[in-house]
């Protein structure tokens, strides 16, 4: 089988976090004390994908390349796509066409923040499917604002709605979208929505119609975060500084991610510990490099 690549879609102008969007890029604001992008960022590497591309509006890409560089410093390689306007996320597919040459893909929206025990093995399932699609549902109270799967009686899924005014049930479609090497191909036969963009939902649909999509649910034992509005930006890194400051654990860490999976060495974790030395962050990596 082809290995897995990644994509993190993390374009758009973020106007509905204005001002705090007005100069950065959302995906880079802080959830608590990192970048909002290691979460997706870690999602992808404990998928175990290594080959990522990040695609980004042309003038905030500077920063994600002074903040991510080439990735090899935690074992990664990391091409930076443009999206010159943001045409909808199934367009996402046509940009990196290239860069997937034909390889399935993992690819995750760079504000979609995942938490939750059993998160590997979810994701190691998904990887495992050779064709087709897999994507994750998960309850919310305000379906509305998101992809809606509709079932039937039985629960087989039978349409995934783009933010519909009267939702079909409560589960949402996250951002998070492992599609076969056949995704860009159908990607340029969607036609634009009434919103004029190329939707998700429609390719989604292309896998649905053809009996290759599988909706995994995403039960309640794990977090899907909202980072859509500023209370919920916050309470998003309240969510992980709670997390962390109880376990003295970190979530979305993409060093301790690399180290694990033996994408880097001892010495290595040791000199990027270095470089936070002044953070609780850089004593965390200390200690996973000292074993403790
Ligand atoms: C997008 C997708 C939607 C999905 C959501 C997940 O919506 O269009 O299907 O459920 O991401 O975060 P957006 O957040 O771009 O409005």
């Amino acid at each position: 089988m082809t290995i897995r690549k990644g994509i993190i879609l993390a374009g758009g102008t973020g106007s509905r976090l204005f001002p705090i969007t007005g100069a950065v890029s959302k995906q880079l604001m802080p959830i608590y004390d990192k970048p909002m992008i290691y979460f997706p960022l870690s999602v992808l590497m404990l998928t175990g994908i290594r080959e990522i591309a990040i695609i980004t509006t042309p003038e905030d890409q500077p920063q994600f390349r002074r903040l991510l560089k080439d990735g090899s410093d935690w074992g990664l390689s990391l091409t930076y796509i443009e999206q010159p306007s943001p045409d909808g996320l199934a367009q996402a597919y046509l940009l990196a066409e290239h860069f997937l040459d034909g390889a399935p893909s993992a690819m995750v929206l760079g504000d979609n923040i995942f938490f939750g025990h059993g998160l590997p093995e979810l994701l190691a399932d998904a990887d495992a499917q050779a064709g087709g699609g897999t994507v994750f549902g998960y309850r919310v109270v305000d379906p509305e604002r998101y992809g809606v799967v509709a079932m039937d009686k039985s629960g087989a899924v039978t349409d995934i709605i783009e933010k519909p005014a009267v939702p079909p049930s409560n589960y949402a479609v996250t951002g998070l979208y492992f599609l076969d090497g056949s995704a860009p191909e159908r990607a340029r036969s969607i036609t634009p929505s009434a919103r004029g963009e190329l939707e998700i939902t429609s390719l989604l649909q292309s896998y649905l119609s053809d009996g290759t999509l599988r909706v995994q649910q995403m039960g309640r034992g794990y977090a899907w975060l909202d980072t859509g509005t500023h209370g919920s930006l916050l309470d998003a890194g309240n969510f992980v500084r709670t997390l962390q400051s109880r376990q003295g654990l970190q979530a979305g860490c993409p060093e301790e991610i690399a180290f694990e999976q033996g994408w880097i060495d001892t010495a290595a974790l040791r000199a990027l510990a270095s470089r936070h030395s002044k953070t609780d962050y850089g004593t965390y990596l200390t200690r996973l490099a000292d074993g403790a």
